[in-house]
């Protein structure tokens, strides 16, 4: 395993003033059209894994895409290739291919189900860390093309607070912690909460997924809620509950979302609900997300 922290460590001792200043170049250029930037982030994480991220974000594409958005769904956990195995694609090319140079953005990206675009992860968010400067802006270039070609860019993180994960939430517009009601989730769901908290800028919000109740995901939310008012002075947005169903995990094994296969279902309709709320919002945020990602990796 990759020392990732070292990894970025020795990047920032190689980067180069005059890299610095193309970078700082980048920044001002993007920032002046920063206004007519249209395309909103959306991070989904959680402290604890297993939560139901990767359900949630392409569930949540799917009813954004269902409100006529174009959403690109982009696999940004470390090693699993999640994403495209949940939806039963076997992509070509992945990020690492762009990463390393051997493909551009646009052989990567993937027709999924319902209308939406897919970027396969894998290891190629990982190799990013270790990018000499030069080979690093080439690939924020690529990436930014993302961000012209939608609405919504949902980025699927890896779980817990490492540090790839959390320069992903630092810079999305929006992001949204996966909590469930088991007490090992809660904990880890006010550090990543936190995490967030600390990045500054955005709006943090919770879905409690795999509830039995409206009620016990309520409760949920504010055990959460409670912890971070009280050590973190803040209270995230509650987006609301999704039940636990046993067709999420079905959806899952036939490779076909819960979405599509059945939208009136609970666990779709509370996300279309929450699509409607994030698909009524403009986002204003000053420069693209991955101009902000870059920033964050060349500060490290
Ligand atoms: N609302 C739900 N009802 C029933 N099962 C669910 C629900 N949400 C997720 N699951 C199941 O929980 C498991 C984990 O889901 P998922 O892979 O989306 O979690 P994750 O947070 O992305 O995990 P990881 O941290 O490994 O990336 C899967 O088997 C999935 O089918
Ligand atoms: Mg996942």
């Amino acid at each position: 395993m990759i020392d990732q922290a070292q990894g970025l460590r020795t990047l920032a001792a190689h980067t180069a003033a005059a890299d610095h200043a193309r970078l700082d170049t980048i920044l001002t250029e993007t920032r002046c059209t920063g206004a007519q930037r249209a395309c909103t982030t959306i991070a989904v994480t959680s402290g604890k894994g297993g939560v139901g991220k990767t359900n949630v974000s392409i569930n949540l594409a799917l009813a954004l895409a269902s409100l006529n958005k174009r959403v690109i769904l982009f696999d940004a956990d470390l090693g699993l290739a999640n994403v495209n195995i949940l939806l039963g694609m076997n992509p070509a090319f992945s990020l690492l291919d762009v990463v390393e140079g051997r493909a551009a953005i646009r052989d990567v990206l993937l027709d999924g189900p319902g209308g939406i675009s897919v970027v396969p992860g894998g290891s190629g968010i990982e190799k990013m860390a270790n990018l000499d400067s030069v080979a690093f802006m080439k690939l924020v270039r690529e990436l930014e093309q993302l961000e012209r070609m939608c609405d919504f860019l949902i980025f699927d993180t890896g779980a817990g607070i490492g540090h790839i994960v959390k320069t992903f939430v630092k810079a999305a517009d929006r992001k949204i912690v996966i909590v469930t009601p088991e007490p090992s989730s809660l904990a880890d769901a006010y550090a990543a909460v936190k995490m967030a908290v600390n990045a500054g800028g955005g709006d943090i919000a919770v879905i409690a997924n795999m509830v039995r109740s409206e009620q016990e995901g309520l409760d949920t939310f504010k055990r959460l809620a409670a912890l971070t008012r009280r050590f973190l002075g803040k209270i995230p947005i509650y987006l609301g509950a999704l039940p636990y169903d046993k067709n999420v995990g079905n959806a899952v094994r036939r490779q076909f979302p819960l979405f599509l296969e059945n939208p009136r279902a609970a666990f779709s309709h509370t996300l279309l609900k929450i699509a409607y709320r994030f698909a009524g919002r403009k986002d204003n945020e000053a420069s693209g997300f991955f101009v902000r990602l870059a920033e964050f990796f060349k500060r490290t």
